[in-house]
């Protein structure tokens, strides 16, 4: 059995390679973000073994050796990947992972039946004669009792001690409460309810497990939400309000507003695939939630500043995880919640089917910023539409925006072209020259100095180390539709490497170096974190793992056409195409 991920990430923050590492070399030199010593595993006069405290790996550029604190004392205690996680974990003072585990998820059953037990109290707390405040504001927010019943609301009495009382008669001790966020230490010692006076929204994950809450304060007042504070069993930033329900919708999209109250709102009008980010903006751990359950979001963002940048945000989070995502105009209401009661279903239903593509959006984004009917304005409107539909992946995409922003600005549709074609020539001249100014570092050059492994096709396992390293960066590019199968690869290890990350990816696990060490030779893990050291921009990821693949794919067919035996009728044939294309070009 592998260990927890969590076990290793935390077993590797609490032994700092600097510290472990001083252990056994003076480190004094220091450059940039890394610190030299001499190499304790080959004999040297001058210091070539660096360690990088930010990234917690360390890396030999004399003998090659390099890797995460784990593999450092495999290698130095000469222990066995499980030994040397058990050599650390006694360094740190930490249980292993069986028996923390086994007291960890005691605890956050625990923790769930009392946030159960919770949601049924406030749900409860609605119907008695208290309850009535929150019974009228619900009223006055047209919040219907089906609804409330649906997502479980509830009310939180205005009193100190209420829930608390409840639960401790349920066996929960305030100790217990208070892990779960429900009650607060007062200075005298006390514990007191978290929630008070609120309508409850429990947040719920797509398990059906209770795993926190939002209260509303009822009417106006500061602050207008309390939310749960993070748990063992709540993080804000990777659930969604309301996915336990939307997941079961059938209409083929999510629908991602700001509030709690929106999200209710529109599910009581039938809209029920929407769900609400918790108070933060998109983050890309709830995107790739959002991701498992559909490929198109539309969203519909509060009408303001914030609500434009927020959802500016998450077109670019969303993009990167190949999901389809449309921007929802809310003309004339702040909110959905106010625009359905404004203006109806229908109406609402008639905004989805027109709603924006996110090239739309931006560029009425960029119109918004200028008075086309100045000149002056006019050009830098010309300047800065023209970049944005340059960076559209599409050439048809390309040619109807252009066309779009030549209606805009009333010129002819060639001026549009031009420029975009001009800028596209730009972006890609610099990508590519980045790419050369990258293949040109010297260490990039030479044959892996881990002296086991040799590359027998230089250049397509240069590309291939590209792949690894933008993987490792950003692991999402490895769902990408069109991945070259391991064989592919020139290099046995690089092969080894990329399938290791591959299926760690698809298994939704971490591929940090110390979470590999199990899985890769020593080799492979100098290769790995050399490979990793190489800086490299994100930015042009996308188009740089095309071009690696690319790479890859034509060394490969190179190489099996090597092997084949000769077609002369294949060649033969291929020969006769070259001919044929190179009439019809004239
Ligand atoms: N939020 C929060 N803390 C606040 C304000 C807001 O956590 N002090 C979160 C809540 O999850 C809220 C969301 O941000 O649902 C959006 O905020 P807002 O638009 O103010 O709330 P709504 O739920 O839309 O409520 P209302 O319609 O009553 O304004
Ligand atoms: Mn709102």
């Amino acid at each position: 059995m592998p260990f927890p991920e969590k076990f290793i990430d935390e077993l590797v923050d609490r032994n700092d390679i600097v510290d472990v590492v001083s252990g056994y070399v003076r480190l004094s030199k220091r450059s940039g973000a890394n610190q030299f010593g001499l190499c304790p595993f080959h004999s040297e006069k001058t210091p070539s073994f660096s360690v990088n405290q930010e990234k917690q790996i360390y890396h030999c550029f004399g003998c090659g050796k390099g890797g995460s604190v784990i593999n450092f004392i495999m290698e130095i205690e000469n222990l066995g990947y499980r030994d040397a996680v058990a050599f650390l974990a006694r360094r740190a003072g930490m249980a292993m992972p069986q028996e923390q585990e086994d007291a960890e998820s005691r605890k956050r059953a625990r923790m769930l039946a009392l946030n159960k037990d919770a949601a049924r109290f406030f749900y409860e707390q609605l119907s008695t004669p208290g309850g009535s405040r929150a019974r009228d504001y619900m009223a006055r927010r047209r919040i219907s009792p089906a609804t409330a019943k649906n997502f479980g609301l509830g009310f939180a009495p205005d009193t100190w001690d209420s829930l608390e009382k409840a639960m401790r008669q349920k066996g929960y001790s305030d100790f217990e409460l208070a892990d779960a966020g429900l009650v607060r230490r007062g200075k005298n010692g006390g514990f007191y309810d978290t929630f008070r006076d609120r309508l409850m929204f429990p947040v719920i994950d797509v398990r059906g497990s209770v795993i926190g809450f939002s209260g509303r304060i009822l009417g106006d007042g500061e602050p207008k939400y309390m939310n749960s504070p993070e748990t063992l069993v709540f993080n804000k930033s990777r659930n969604l309000f309301a996915l336990n329900l939307a997941k079961k919708s059938k209409s083929g999209y999510i629908l991602l507003s700001e509030g709690n109250i929106d999200v209710v709102s529109l599910h009581q009008a039938g809209f029920d695939s929407a769900v609400a980010s918790l108070g933060t903006s998109l983050t890309p751990e709830q995107a790739r939630l959002l991701s498992r359950y559909t490929d198109q979001v539309i969203i519909a963002y509060d009408n303001d500043g914030a609500g434009i940048k927020a959802s500016q945000r998450a077109i670019g989070i969303l993009e990167k995880l190949d999901v389809k995502v449309k921007v929802l105009r809310l003309e004339g209401a702040k909110d959905p919640d106010e625009f359905i009661k404004a203006r109806g279903p229908e109406a609402f239903r008639k905004l989805l089917e027109g709603s924006e593509s996110q090239a739309d959006y931006r560029l009425r984004n960029v119109t918004g910023k200028y008075d086309l009917t100045q000149d002056e304005q006019k050009v830098e409107f010309l300047k800065e539409a023209s970049d944005l539909v340059a960076r559209l992946p599409g050439a048809v995409e390309r040619q109807v925006y252009a066309m779009r922003v030549a209606a805009m600005a009333g010129v002819p549709n060639d001026v549009v072209a031009d420029e975009v074609e001009r800028r596209r020539k730009r972006l890609v001249r610099s990508a590519v020259r980045a790419e050369a100014r990258e293949q040109e570092r010297p260490e990039r050059q030479s044959q892996p100095n881990e002296r086991e492994l040799r590359y027998d096709d230089p250049v397509s396992a240069r590309a291939e180390e590209g792949v690894i390293r933008l993987l490792s960066l950003d692991p999402e590019l490895g769902k990408q539709p069109g991945m070259p199968p391991p064989e592919d690869f020139s290099s046995e290890a690089l092969g080894h490497i990329y399938a290791v990350l591959l299926e760690r990816i698809r298994r939704h696990l971490s591929v940090s170096s110390a979470n590999l060490g199990e899985e890769l030779s020593a080799p492979e893990m100098s290769l790995l974190v050399r490979i990793q050291q190489a800086p490299v921009s994100l930015q042009q990821g996308r188009r740089a793992l095309e071009d690696y693949i690319n790479c890859i794919r034509e060394h490969k067919e190179q190489r099996d056409q090597k092997n084949a035996p000769l077609d002369l009728l294949a060649l033969a044939e291929r020969q006769r195409e070259k001919g044929k294309r190179y009439t019809e070009n004239g």
